[in-house]
């Protein structure tokens, strides 16, 4: 029998410390709150995608009466990314949520999804989630879903 451990790690930063081109995007994400449907959990969420090009795009959590029809932010912008620059990479998203005083950590299904995308563009993406004193800045997805699957086990 062998044992196995993993360690992770990560950055934080009060939100005092963040250079001007990560404030622009937390603002980013602080304004797509407003475009956020929650109806349901009254749990607002925005998120901000940056592109290797330098462009923001925004999105928001969606939810619908039959609860797993909704999506959250992260999707909707990575497939908003996905669709309006599918060459681009992506290499950064910063999540936010209208209740501030935690981070705001991605659910698994976004994080296969932002594994997916850091596969198809061979790029890592910065995960920022942001509280409002705090900011934590994971390196890549493979942070966060260590032994994930992939295309890779198919092969
Ligand atoms: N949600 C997100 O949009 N992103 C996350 O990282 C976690 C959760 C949404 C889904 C649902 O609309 C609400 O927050 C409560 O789970």
């Amino acid at each position: 029998m062998t044992k196995g451990k993993i360690e992770i790690s990560w950055k934080i930063y009060s939100r005092k410390e963040v250079d001007a081109e990560l404030n622009k995007m937390i603002e980013f994400a602080e304004n797509q709150l407003v475009s956020s449907y929650a109806p349901y959990s009254k749990f607002n969420v925005g998120t901000a995608v940056l592109l290797q090009n330098g462009v923001l795009i925004g999105g928001a959590n969606q939810e619908n009466s039959v609860y797993p029809a909704g999506i959250c932010a992260e999707r909707v912008a990575l497939n908003s990314a996905a669709m309006q620059y599918p060459d681009v990479a992506v290499t950064a998203i910063v999540i936010v949520a209208s209740k501030k005083d935690k981070m705001i950590s991605p659910c698994g299904i976004c994080r296969q999804v932002l594994l997916e995308t850091e596969r198809r563009y061979g790029t890592d993406i910065r995960i920022i989630m942001v509280s409002n004193t705090l900011v934590y800045e994971f390196a890549s997805v493979k942070d966060l879903l260590p032994l994930a699957f992939s295309d890779e086990n198919m092969l």
